[in-house]
């Protein structure tokens, strides 16, 4: 069991950070490595990226949005309760180096996952620029962490309602137009993903993402997160979850995200209807 030590909501409550005991890995994982957590014994399996952890306390923070059912019954655990497993770190870690300008794009929970890739470009010498997206103020997370792991970060929201009135993507091109950038890591939405790679393909800007397949094993052995990287077949869990974003086939990645939307639907109105269906 798996214990939660801190919960809060973010987000008008449609995200939440939990931090939870979990020595083993917190020691263990890198920038860009992920966990695949279960609620309880007859739950699916759900990969989450450490938002943050703390080797000295064995501690793991994830920050998760409520989009179905393992998130929403998630969302009913409070501190003092615990996930029945956490499998990890999963993933390889993030390549991080010296390179010059780097450009950390964030959208929405992708932010959490941005997070300690950002502080640990930063902490290797590089100029880090931080963009982080929302559609609306209330709907923007970690900022004052953002702004602590970047050099310069700069906030933005479709409505205007907080930071620059537009998408991240503007922000990245006036960047791009203005000096020259080394590596690009861009992380959210996969149309957000696929916005950002087309931005910077004509700047021949390396450009990483971070793709969120749909996940079982996190082993490389089910191939339920199989994407096409290259015009190879690559698995997430094992290959990624970082490629390079110039060579991804979103279109691909979102069709297969789509694959089980009835019956996600489905578990979600049945979680909804009768509580007991956990
Ligand atoms: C490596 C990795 C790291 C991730 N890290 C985070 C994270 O830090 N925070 C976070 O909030 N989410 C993260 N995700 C996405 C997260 O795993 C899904 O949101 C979660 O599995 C949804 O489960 P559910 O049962 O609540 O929703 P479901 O009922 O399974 O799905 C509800 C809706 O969410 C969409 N969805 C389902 N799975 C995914 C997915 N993997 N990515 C995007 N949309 C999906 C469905 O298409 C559907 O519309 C990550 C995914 C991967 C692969
Ligand atoms: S999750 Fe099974 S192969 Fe990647």
């Amino acid at each position: 069991m798996y214990k939660i030590l801190s919960k809060r909501e973010l987000a008008q409550g449609t995200v939440v950070e939990n931090v939870i005991s979990a020595p083993r890995i917190a020691k263990k994982a890198k920038p860009g490595q992920f966990v695949i957590l279960r609620v309880n014994e007859t739950g699916e399996r759900i990969p989450l990226t450490m938002a943050d952890t703390d080797p000295e306390k064995g501690t793991i923070t994830l920050i998760y949005q409520v989009v179905g059912k393992t998130t929403a019954l998630m969302k009913t655990l409070n501190v003092g309760d615990g996930y029945q497993d956490i499998a990890g770190p999963l993933g390889k870690p993030t390549h991080i180096e010296k390179v010059g300008t780097v450009v950390c794009i964030g959208g929405g929970t992708g932010i959490a996952v941005l997070h300690p890739i950002t502080r640990a470009l930063k902490q290797a010498g590089n100029k880090v620029y931080g963009i982080c997206g929302a559609r609306t103020k209330d709907l923007l997370i970690m900022e004052d962490a953002m702004a602590a792991a970047s050099t310069e970060c700069t906030l933005c929201t479709d409505d205007g309602s907080c930071g620059y009135h537009g998408f991240g993507t503007d922000l990245l091109k006036q960047i791009l137009d203005r000096e020259k950038v080394d590596l690009v890591v861009g992380i959210g939405p996969v149309p957000m993903m696929k916005f950002v790679c087309s931005v910077t393909l004509p700047y021949n800007v390396r450009t990483l993402v971070s793709l969120n397949a749909i996940m079982v094993d996190g082993t490389g052995m089910c191939g339920c997160c199989r994407a096409t990287v290259g015009g190879k077949t690559a698995f997430a869990c094992v290959d990624g979850p970082e490629f390079d974003g110039h060579q991804v086939d979103f279109d691909e990645l979102t069709k297969r995200l789509r694959g089980y939307a009835d019956m996600e639907r489905q578990s979600m109105e049945l979680f909804e209807h009768k509580c007991s269906c956990k």
